[in-house]
């Protein structure tokens, strides 16, 4: 038996559109357009590549992008000065700064100065307070946007097993916690946790976000689990390719045999990435325009 294949590219796209839809209407009711401004320090390719793509999707689907490119060697001073510009700007409903920072730069303090109104990568303290105390608030977009994969397939997740691997600020913690709000029975794994395989062969849910090149196997799987996979790796090239493949956290091959669901790589959880972001700018949007938006409309 073969499991399904879980089109997050698909998935995103209709997202995309619900939020080019609801930026619309934002433009009308608020006589402006929704705004997202993305910091990038330091030209590291792969960052450039991201932010390049945020901007991109932020104007296709109708909002006003504000790109800032400082130099490798900007100071604290400097950028703390530009995020407090941000935080004053009322064009500027989100603000995204790219990590990693460069090393010299402190990458929390940064982070802490972004208005919680603002904070549509849901790294702030303010915004993880929230996440945690189940109020309102702005989420990290992976986890989010794998929360979404799964209650589209799974409907209501309560009382499912989810082992999630991984505790990183950015996807681990708050993957549990969402997973939590949903009334999941939630297990974290991580580096040290004893007998991994063992743990993962309890859950209904599977979420890997290690950064360790297809290390969840087939057998650590529970036959007709859900496999979110949110590692992207890129594997040392073959005998004649310049580039090696993409992988991710999950020996995609022997989890389709034994799941009943997985994401692939690519073209699972990344593109729910940048589409959830354009969905929590202009979340964020509503609220800080106060222009009424249902709980849950996008
Ligand atoms: N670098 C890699 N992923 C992310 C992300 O989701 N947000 C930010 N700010 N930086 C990143």
């Amino acid at each position: 038996m073969s499991a399904e294949v879980i089109d997050g590219k698909a998935f995103a796209a209709t997202l995309r559109v619900r939020v080019a839809e609801f930026a619309a209407t934002f433009e009308q009711s608020a006589g402006r357009k929704a705004g997202l401004a993305v910091v990038l320090v330091g030209d590291d390719p792969a960052s450039r590549v991201y932010v390049a793509s945020k901007g991109k999707a932020t104007l296709e689907c109708g909002m006003n992008s504000f790109e800032h490119k400082l130099p490798d060697d900007t100071d604290q001073a400097t950028l703390m000065a530009l995020v407090d510009r941000l935080n004053a700007d009322p064009l500027v409903d989100g603000i995204l700064v790219q990590l990693p920072l460069p090393k010299h730069l402190d990458e929390q303090a940064v982070v802490e100065r972004i208005s919680p109104d603002k904070d549509v990568d849901g790294l702030t303290p303010i915004s993880t307070g929230r996440l945690v105390l189940g109020l309102p608030g702005l989420v990290p977009c992976t986890p989010l946007g794998s929360l979404m994969l799964l209650k589209d397939r799974l409907g209501s997740l309560s009382g499912l097993d989810a082992v999630v691997i991984g505790r990183s600020i950015l996807v681990g913690k708050p993957m549990a916690q969402l997973l939590l709000a949903e009334s999941c029975t939630v297990t974290i794994a991580h580096s040290r946790t004893k007998n991994l395989p063992e743990v993962v062969k309890r859950a209904d849910i599977v979420v890997a976000a290690v950064g360790r090149p297809e290390m969840v196997k087939g057998n650590w799987i529970k036959p007709g689990a859900t496999v979110i996979d949110v590692g992207i790796n890129r594997l040392p090239p073959e005998e004649g390719s310049s580039k090696g493949r993409l992988v991710g956290d999950v020996d995609f091959a022997e989890a389709m045999a034994v799941a009943s669901a997985v994401t692939p790589v690519p073209g699972g959880v990344g593109p729910m990435t940048i589409a959830v972001l354009l969905r929590n700018a202009l979340v964020a949007a509503h609220r800080n325009a106060a222009v009424a938006l249902a709980d849950g409309a996008i």
